[in-house]
């Protein structure tokens, strides 16, 4: 029996993580999983998830991992311009060479409550996307950093100007994926007010 048909124990054993085999995941594999995504509860249907999947080397992919590593040489908070250059390098080719690019992003809603419960949705959609991902043995590294930051980056993705990034998505079947450990947590009882 496959062991994610357990919910608790594919929730408690996905995990953030960019340590993929090079194996290319299918379009259908990938469009698999934008399907989990559509499946996100969301206030008055508003349906705010835009994904925008990349295939590597395409010329958007190449685009994109060139605009990165612009980023991080002009924005580096690193005194050294050789350090600065190597993790600039570094963040472009962890880019490229990624199995699968997803950016999803949440459109801006009818008022600041609609936006913030399309944001609300918007994440849940990648957490549905992560769980399927991770039931097939496909991770997801969730960035909201440089790859979200770059300019323009709505009109280079062909996405409306008035969305706002949730996440770029790295997606690749998981290198040893038994290995990978959890960061401790505060147990639920630290988070909760029993009233
Ligand atoms: C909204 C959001 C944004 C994130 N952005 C980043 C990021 O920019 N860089 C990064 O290294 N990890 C990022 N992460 C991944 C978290 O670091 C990761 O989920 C956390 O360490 C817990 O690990 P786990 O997902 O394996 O349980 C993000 C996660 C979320 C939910």
């Amino acid at each position: 029996m496959n062991n994610y048909l357990n919910v608790e124990n594919l929730i408690k054993s996905r995990r953030d993580t960019k340590n993929f085999l090079s194996k290319r995941i299918s379009k259908k594999n990938i469009s698999k999983i934008l399907e989990m995504g559509i499946w996100s509860p969301n206030h008055r249907m508003t349906e705010p998830w835009t994904f925008v999947p990349i295939e590597k080397n395409s010329s958007t992919r190449k685009k994109i991992a060139k605009d990165i590593r612009n980023y991080v040489l002009k924005n580096s908070k690193n005194s050294s311009k050789k350090t600065t250059s190597q993790s600039a390098l570094k963040s472009k080719e962890d880019f490229e060479k990624c199995p699968y690019i997803v950016y999803v992003f949440s459109k801006k809603g009818r008022n600041k409550e609609e936006t913030l419960e399309n944001y609300a949705s918007t994440s849940i959609s990648v957490q549905n996307m992560s769980l399927y991902a991770w039931s097939k043995g496909i991770g997801i590294h969730w960035s909201t950093g440089k790859p979200c930051k770059i300019e323009g980056l709505c009109s280079k993705l062909k996405v409306e100007e008035t969305s706002t990034p949730v996440g770029c998505l790295y997606m690749g079947y998981v290198k040893a994926k038994n290995k990978l450990s959890a960061k401790p947590r505060a147990s639920f009882e630290e988070k909760t007010i029993w009233l």
